[in-house]
């Protein structure tokens, strides 16, 4: 067994049992991926929340409330993991409920194809986000969290499919989509992390 750590990466202790200070055990590891994961939910659904308030009786409409409902559906299995394995949620949830909404709502204020591109960014990063979290997941519990890990490629690719659905919309056409993107991708970079902690 490898018994050699580094506190770089406390996202995958190798060997829990024998952590040193300040890393996380294998219990604590998995709580902290449901507790970024219900958090993220939680601000995609307000999001399209956000989008539909605005473009809900556009010709996108029908589309955004398709991709709102599988939100909804995700947000439903984290809020049963948190209750199930008694994770406590992150205490920036009242940030995510008004900060998704706002970047939605603003994002579809600004035009069809700049609420494209907002979803775009998002995806693309939650999607790498449940890729890299199954692979950490696999890495610390071995098949003990095969379900959970289903769950997490399951959702991510539902992600990739809102990322496509975006992409087929125009989302890459949307004016200043690099500077656009690159803002969102940053703050929702932002918000894992804070998630994870806080
Ligand atoms: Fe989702
Ligand atoms: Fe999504």
């Amino acid at each position: 067994m490898n018994t050699k750590h580094t506190t770089q990466n406390p996202e995958s202790p190798k060997d829990p049992e024998s952590r040193r200070p300040g890393q996380l055990t294998r219990k604590q590891a998995v709580e902290r991926m449901i507790r970024v994961d219900h958090a993220g939910e939680y601000g995609a659904h307000r999001i399209y929340q956000g989008q539909l308030a605005i473009m809900g009786g556009s010709h996108h409409g029908p589309v955004i409330a398709e991709m709102a409902e599988q939100e909804a559906e995700h947000l439903k299995v984290f809020e049963d993991l948190i209750a199930q394995r008694r994770v406590r949620p992150t205490a920036l949830l009242p940030i995510w409920h008004l900060a998704g909404f706002v970047l939605g709502a603003g994002t579809a204020l600004m035009g069809k194809r700049a609420a494209m591109a907002c979803t775009i960014a998002v995806e693309e990063v939650i999607d790498e986000h449940y890729t890299r979290q199954a692979g950490t997941l696999k890495e610390i519990s071995g098949d003990r969290d095969e379900q959970l890990c289903e769950t997490f490629l399951r959702i991510g690719e539902e992600e990739q499919q809102h990322r496509d659905t975006a992409i087929k919309h125009g989302g890459r056409q949307a004016p200043g989509y690099a500077l656009l993107s690159g803002g969102i991708r940053k703050g929702t970079r932002l918000a894992i992390w804070l998630s994870e902690r806080i």
